[in-house]
């Protein structure tokens, strides 16, 4: 056998190159750095909700973070899909809903990011008709995007206007494994 099989071939032609935006070191520090602070605002019955999939890294990376911090907080996670499969917005649905007592609760609502807002202003909607105290923790926030009336109390990174990836963030359910986020070319 001399050539390669065509198939390889095929997959390096297609993988699109992608730049790094935030390293996996500078989110860690920047991870680490935020549970102190939140491990500083909360009291002992702490909930946090992440809005799944897009926080599952960051949750998982940030609730160590906060046993290190000297936090001992409930876990629960809140279903959304404001995107189909591509990078445009479309309606926001709930799949899996959260099934944590929320009446009275001290709530931090993750995210990814925030763009329009309207994902982490509906998610925070549902919980504080619930009764919850909502406080918002995203990783990354587009500030030039919004289009709802919603901050976050917790930012990791001001985020380029830039569509991203990794750590979580998907394009077309691709990339979230990435243990960096960064800028696909081209997009
Ligand atoms: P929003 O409702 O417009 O604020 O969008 C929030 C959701 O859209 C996030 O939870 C992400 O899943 C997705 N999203 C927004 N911008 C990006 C991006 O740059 N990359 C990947 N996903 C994004
Ligand atoms: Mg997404």
């Amino acid at each position: 056998m001399t050539g390669r099989r065509p198939e390889a071939k095929a997959a390096e032609t297609t993988t699109p190159r992608i730049g790094v935006v935030f390293s996996a070191e500078d989110i860690a520090d920047r991870v680490a750095a935020l549970a102190r602070q939140i491990g500083a605002d909360f009291g002992a019955d702490m909930l946090i909700v992440a809005i799944l999939k897009g926080s599952f890294v960051f949750a998982a990376d940030l609730v160590r973070a906060l046993h290190h911090a000297g936090v001992r907080p409930e876990i629960d996670f809140l279903t959304l899909s404001s995107y189909g499969a591509g990078t445009e917005p479309g309606a926001i649905r709930v799949g899996q809903d959260v099934t944590s007592r929320l009446d009275g609760r001290e709530v931090l609502l993750l995210d990814d990011i925030l763009d329009s807002g309207r994902t982490v202003g509906f998610a925070k909607d549902l919980l504080e008709r619930r009764g919850a105290k909502v406080r918002v923790c995203v990783l990354l926030d587009k500030r030039g995007r919004r289009a709802a009336p919603v901050a976050a109390d917790y930012v990791g990174f001001v985020c380029p206007n830039r569509f991203v990836v990794g750590y979580g963030l998907d394009q077309a359910h691709y990339w979230r494994e990435l243990p960096f986020i960064g800028a696909i070319d081209g997009i």
